[in-house]
């Protein structure tokens, strides 16, 4: 990331920002915050702190995602599916740091293709939810919205949205980014290490077939030493941080005008989506991120027709800039085939170009017969094989995959090399909302999509 100081100066707390327009649309999954006053005291307070990612920054990732838009790079973007406060220590960073880094070495390797690597990570805390309440033993209360929004915790208490909760968000998110540039820039991302990521576990194949990668690198690289070559390059990563733009009020607190350019940036995280249930042509959130210059992702699920994918490149793109708009498709790996050329085509046809990216984790949730929301690894890579075939045939280029992990060892996803059954879930069930690949089958999936990549345009 590029770390020269910047302009980006936030109008005065009480000015009507030319991003505020979202606030005469329908804004969908919001928090119904008992106190609008308070509401407006924290978020006056969010627009004088500091930005939590820098224009240039910003547009660094959006000129990756063009390249990836052409097959000249490939996006690498995985982290949990909601991140926790509890969760956001050191240990539990470092190992989602990890396994990215893993993961980005194998495809890196394998596809010979630069990896723009980037976290669900460093502001993930809000989580849309397809019922405004929950009933437990006959009590029913607001649903959890994620640590943003309200605490886990079933009692009515815990469940009041609370607005100081979009404070802690950003000194999350900050404490976040601060520990990601020191692990990506201070020595522990050198390629030197790629050994010591690898955390000694060979009783599997997937360890087993990375320490092989990490062997050839490791002599590729004393080789260059050696013969006196010292690229610095290989010492540090740029890990991008995204996710899901989903409480409009934290959003717009955030974003700043960059004095250099007089344009706006979401200054919470480099990459923003809207999600497939908020992403309404005239909703509140396309209309907040039509007026920033981030590049702009939007889950598209398996029923949005060709009219809707040209009207939101109407509003996100309507001057067909490389980079600017990605669509993550989450059809489900039996619809990929059917559903996924008619947009590729079709977008083909347009002309404006979009980068594509594949989310095989959201159209493949089911319900274990231990009663266990689950995903089944194999539907998944089959998910991600499929968009690959739908690219082959429509002539399009596959740009990157979206996955949902963690670098914890839980028991969330069945299958997979370990085989894991519906029986195993309960060992290490933890995350609050959709089950992640754990570590070793995040590494087993970069392995397979190395192998498809390989494969491409040839
Ligand atoms: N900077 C290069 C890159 O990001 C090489 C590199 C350094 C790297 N450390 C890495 C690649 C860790 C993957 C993982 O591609
Ligand atoms: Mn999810």
């Amino acid at each position: 990331m590029r770390a020269e100081p910047e302009h980006l100066s936030s109008p005065d707390a009480s000015a009507n920002a030319p991003w505020d327009t979202w606030r005469s649309h329908e804004a969908l999954q919001q928090p119904a915050y008992p106190d609008a006053q308070e509401v407006r005291r924290v978020t006056e307070q969010l627009r004088r702190q500091p930005p939590l990612v820098f224009a240039g920054e910003v547009d660094d990732l959006r000129s990756w995602f063009g390249a990836a838009s052409r097959g000249e790079a490939f996006v690498l973007m995985g982290g949990d599916c909601a991140e926790t406060f509890e969760e956001a220590t050191a240990d539990h960073l470092r190992l989602k740091i990890q396994t990215l880094l893993q993961m980005a070495v194998v495809l890196t390797y394998g596809a010979s293709l630069p990896v723009v690597k980037i976290g669900r990570i460093a502001g993930q805390y809000a989580k849309p939810r397809s019922s405004d309440m929950e009933t437990r033993d006959g009590v029913t209360l607001p649903s959890y919205r994620g640590d943003a929004v309200n605490s886990y915790e079933f009692t009515s208490q815990a469940r009041v949205p609370d607005p100081h909760r979009l404070m802690d968000m950003y000194h999350h998110a900050s404490s976040t980014l601060n520990l990601i540039r020191a692990f990506t820039k201070g020595g522990y991302a050198d390629l030197r290490l790629v050994h010591h990521w690898n955390r000694g576990f060979t009783s599997n194949p997937a360890y087993v077939r990375y320490e092989s990668i990490a062997e050839e690198i490791h002599r590729a690289v004393k080789f260059m030493e050696a013969a006196g070559v010292d690229f610095d390059s290989l010492r540090e990563v740029d890990l991008y941080s995204s996710h899901e733009a989903l409480l409009l009020e934290y959003e717009s607190a955030m974003t700043r005008t960059d004095s250099r350019t007089g344009r706006a940036y979401c200054c919470s995280g480099h990459f923003l989506w809207a999600g497939e249930r908020t992403r309404d042509l005239d909703g509140a959130h396309i209309e907040l991120l039509a007026r920033v210059h981030n590049p702009i992702g939007v889950k598209v699920g398996p029923t949005t027709t060709v009219e809707q994918m040209i009207g939101l490149m109407d509003r996100l793109n309507p001057d067909g800039e490389e980079g600017r708009l990605t669509f993550i498709t989450r059809m489900g790996a039996d619809k990929i085939r059917d559903r996924l050329p008619v947009l590729l085509e079709a977008a083909r046809a347009d002309g404006r170009p979009v980068t594509w990216i594949t989310d095989p984790m959201h159209g493949n949730t089911i319900t274990s017969s231990t009663g266990y929301k689950t995903r089944r690894f194999e539907t998944i890579m089959n998910e991600v094989r499929g968009f690959f075939e739908a690219h082959e045939q429509s002539g399009t280029v596959p740009g990157g995959i979206h996955v949902e992990l963690t670098g914890d060892d839980v028991t969330e996803v069945v299958g997979g090399a370990l085989h894991l059954d519906d029986e195993g879930l309960q060992k290490r069930y933890e995350t609050l909302v959709d089950p992640r690949l754990n570590h070793q089958q995040s590494l087993e999936m970069a392995f397979q999509v190395a192998q498809y990549l390989s494969r491409v345009g040839k």
